[in-house]
């Protein structure tokens, strides 16, 4: 596809070559064991879907290595604009969800609460990484300890992405909810609020209380695009 007569056209980006992850890594080097164990499971001819988030970004830091070290043939669906770029930075294949399923995932998260429950979309991409949980048979966590918690919504809010004409509606039927606070999650860099890679409003919301149907009672709300509360789904937790 991106070949004029069979030749490969390549860009040559300095500003994609410079790209860092923005700030410090919290947690670096528990974070990086964990990043190594999921290179481990890569194997040659595997479509994987890579998470967002600092425990992604090295994780994809680590399976690149193998895939240069080993000549591995591996395409990756990224669940970000962020983790995209980083793929592309690091020279590896990307492909998409319309063109294949992947084998499998890995992401991060914010909080592992009892029962194999999240909060995700610290990040803000918690829209793409559900849907490509859900469209995965197997489906990787990866934390570093601090990231498990007794209740969750204990340290983070539940991230709710909102279609911007409803986002009064929504916040309405949030409080009828039990919403503890609500708030627009302001940009960094930009003036006003966050802006999604769908074109959304994130409000991030606090509750005393998460029950277990929480994920599907947010989701009914008409103008949610999607929550950070994982309940639904199935993984396997590695730290
Ligand atoms: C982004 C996410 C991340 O996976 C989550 O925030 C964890 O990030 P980190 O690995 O930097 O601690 O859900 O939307």
């Amino acid at each position: 596809k991106n070949s004029v007569n069979g030749k490969q056209m390549i860009w040559n980006s300095k500003m994609i070559a410079q790209l860092e992850w923005s700030g410090d890594i919290i947690n670096r080097e528990q974070k990086q064991l964990v990043a190594d164990k999921i290179a481990a499971k890569v194997k040659n001819g595997q479509v994987i879907s890579a998470g967002s988030g600092s425990t992604a970004f090295l994780a994809l830091f680590s399976i690149a290595d193998r895939i240069r070290k080993e000549q591995l043939d591996v395409k990756f669906i990224p669940t970000s604009i962020e983790i995209a770029m980083t793929c592309s930075s690091l020279g590896l294949q990307l492909t998409s969800l319309l063109e294949n399923k992947p084998d499998w995932l890995f992401d991060g998260a914010d909080e592992v609460g009892p029962n194999n429950q999240l909060i995700k979309g610290r990040g803000g991409a918690m829209f793409q990484e559900k849907l490509l949980m859900n469209s995965c048979a197997v489906n990787y966590i990866i934390v570093d300890p601090s990231k498990i918690v007794d209740k969750l919504g204990s340290k983070f809010p539940v991230p709710i992405e909102v279609f911007p004409q409803s986002i009064l509606y929504v916040e309405s039927q949030l409080l009828a909810l039990g919403a503890a606070s609500l708030n627009l999650r302001p940009a960094k860099g930009k003036d006003g609020p966050v802006i999604t890679e769908n074109g959304n409003l994130i409000v991030d919301a606090w509750f005393d209380t998460i029950d277990s149907n929480f994920e599907l009672k947010i989701k009914s709300i008409t103008g949610v695009i999607e929550s950070g509360l994982f309940q639904q789904q199935k993984f396997e937790v590695l730290m």
